[in-house]
């Protein structure tokens, strides 16, 4: 039978209490890891996360940072690294979708501040982690990117833009790592179910248009996207670095030309 073992590893999952990377926590733990649970305003909902990890038998601690900082950042993965021994696995989950917005009548530092937790987060956390696990000789590095790092997306141009960047940086990463025993892959979810798209599944006609763009018809749950991640950083995948996997139910193969063309 072929499981997954993580146990002996750590692991960090940036915005890891809520959403999708709560999800990944969790699957983490239940994989044996040892998580870090990264949070940065969300104290309670971070400690609900660690305390839910623990109640099912798991091993978590939650961290706060501001990763729109590279100092704080830095200091994240540094902090995990000493409480926990050393940095196995580090998920750039934190993200945000921003305010929708047409370029042009949009507000310039919003657009920095997508960019700034989407695309800059995660290489500020990538840096600092790579030197050790650079010395350990293993590491691997998950990007949470979206199906908007290939569709464009009206009123959301920072979000795809930080999106396809995030994209480039994982094979680029990938490239420069890759003879240093450091995997570095993205996993690009689709619609799902979570707080950051709660006001379109919480209304029939947006919910509608929505499962009209995914092949399956149907949003996806949190744990699909975890259990993809979870693979993606285990040894069963020994062999992958540099591409982005994606989760989507099919929204990327264009539901539309079912009929038509
Ligand atoms: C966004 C969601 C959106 C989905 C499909 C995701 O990347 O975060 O808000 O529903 O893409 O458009």
């Amino acid at each position: 039978m072929i499981s997954i073992d993580l146990q002996g590893r750590n692991v960090l999952v940036t915005g890891g209490s809520g959403g999708l990377g709560r999800a990944m926590s969790e699957m983490f733990a239940a994989a044996g890891a040892r998580v870090a649970v990264h949070y940065h305003q969300g104290q309670k909902e971070a400690e609900e996360a660690v305390g839910a990890i623990g109640e099912a038998g798991g091993m978590a601690r939650a961290f706060p940072a501001d990763l729109s900082d590279p100092a704080a950042a830095g200091h994240l993965v540094e902090n995990v690294e000493s409480a926990l021994g050393s940095l196995d696995v580090l998920v750039n989950n934190a993200g945000m979708d921003g305010r929708r917005a047409l370029v042009g009548s949009d507000d310039p530092a919003a657009w920095e501040k997508v960019l700034h937790v989407d695309l800059l987060g995660p290489y500020y956390c990538a840096r600092a982690a790579i030197p050790s696990m650079e010395k350990n000789g293993r590491g691997v590095i998950v990007n949470v990117t979206s199906v908007h790092e290939f569709i464009p997306w009206e009123g959301y141009s920072a979000y795809t833009s930080a999106k396809a960047g995030l994209s480039m940086f994982t094979k680029t990463l990938a490239q420069e790592t890759a003879g240093r025993g450091i995997r570095v892959v993205a996993v690009a979810p689709g619609a799902i179910r979570t707080p950051i798209n709660e006001a379109v599944w919480n209304d029939p006609a947006l919910l509608r248009d929505l499962d009209q763009k995914i092949s399956m018809g149907r949003l996806g749950k949190p744990e699909e996207i975890a259990r993809a991640v979870v693979f993606l950083a285990s040894d069963l995948a020994s062999y992958i670095t540099g591409t982005t996997l994606a989760v989507d139910g099919g929204m990327l193969i264009y539901p539309d030309f079912r009929h038509g063309g």
